[in-house]
């Protein structure tokens, strides 16, 4: 599977909900992640995102993301449509500790 990672936070530009043939995305207040489960691993999104946010759950740093996918995806509303980034998305673009200053 792929698994959304820090560099969503804050930034969301939703690129990744547009091309997903499967509309496995959900969306939280400040990222998004991908349900694991409906994820049929074509790859599609990972070199749409803007932030390099997306990761295949082998590579280096995806390990802690996976299991943050899988719950928030269980509660969070799927999103199906790219909507609009957040209007200060690039102030946030490449921010270390994203998760620890502004995941809610
Ligand atoms: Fe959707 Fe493919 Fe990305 Fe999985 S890898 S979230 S199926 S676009
Ligand atoms: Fe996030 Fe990148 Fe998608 S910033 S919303 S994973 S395009």
């Amino acid at each position: 599977t792929y698994v959304v990672t820090e560099s969503c936070i804050k930034c969301k530009y939703t690129d990744c909900v547009e091309v997903c043939p499967v509309d496995c995305f959900y969306e939280g207040e400040n990222m998004l992640v991908i349900h694991p489960d409906e994820c049929i691993d074509c790859g599609v999104c990972e070199p749409e995102c803007p932030a390099d946010a997306i990761l295949a759950d082998t590579d280096q740093g995806a390990e802690a993301w996976l299991e943050l996918n899988r719950n928030f995806s269980a509660n969070w509303p799927n999103i199906i449509q790219q909507g609009e980034a957040p209007a200060d998305a690039a102030d946030y673009d490449g921010v270390e500790n994203k998760f620890d200053k502004y995941f809610s």
